[in-house]
């Protein structure tokens, strides 16, 4: 399973691969306005320094919601690294820019996706990776890992190469699920990344071994 990290901010992102677990980079429009990234400019010169920094696929999102417009940005976007995957949100004219970008080979993330319907499209349209929102459907009372369950099953039973990229995550056991029922791809916050490290069992079985090696070599 890959790790990617969710956030435009450089200096998570400088620590999440400090730790040589990280695979890739997402990003939305939140994320940028979060990490204080505005203007065109800006942010493709921004996208350029993730991809600078990190060895993996980063997704760019595309702002245009017609299909003209994600062709042109999504255009504009790949052109930036090799890494770029170009995020377009599952909407009509999304799923037919998905197929466009397959057919230019300029590489996908199809995002926003709630329901197994949609991903089975966003699949058919030949997008390379699918966000699935795990976090908000559990915040709308809906099981959100139910969904990475149904689209493994669904991508399996047809073949398709579309990768599974869990997203929305919010906490660790997201994440240990997700790696059970077999997504391709975690997207998550640096404190779910960290958060895998710590067990207190941990901290105090090495405290007991350190103190048991201190006194014997007293
Ligand atoms: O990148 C999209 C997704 O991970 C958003 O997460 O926490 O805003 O629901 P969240």
């Amino acid at each position: 399973m890959k790790f990617f990290i969710d956030t435009a901010l450089l200096h998570e992102i400088r620590e999440a691969n400090d730790l040589g677990v990280l695979d890739g980079v997402t990003t939305n429009p939140s994320l940028m306005a979060k990490a204080g990234i505005s203007g065109k400019e800006n942010i493709l010169k921004h996208y350029h320094e993730i991809c600078q920094l990190v060895e993996g696929d980063v997704s760019a999102e595309v702002i245009a919601t017609e299909y003209e417009g994600m062709i042109r940005e999504g255009e504009e976007l790949a052109e930036i690294h090799e890494n770029i995957v170009v995020k377009v949100p599952m909407t009509r004219d999304g799923v037919k820019a998905l197929r466009t970008f397959y057919k230019m080979g300029i590489r996908t993330n199809c995002t926003l996706v709630f329901s197994a319907g949609q991903a089975i499209l966003a699949a058919k349209a030949g997008a390379t990776y699918v966000s699935p929102f795990i976090g908000r459907l559990d915040d709308a009372s809906t099981d959100g890992l139910s969904l990475i369950e149904q689209m493994v099953l669904i991508y399996r039973n047809f073949g398709f190469e579309t990768q599974i990229l869990a997203a929305s995550i919010r906490h660790t056991m997201h994440l240990v699920h997700c790696a059970e029922i077999g997504a391709d791809v975690v997207t998550c916050p640096l404190n779910v990344i960290t958060g895998l490290l710590y067990h207190p069992l941990t901290d105090i079985g090495l405290a007991k071994f350190l103190e048991d090696h201190r006194k014997a070599n007293a």
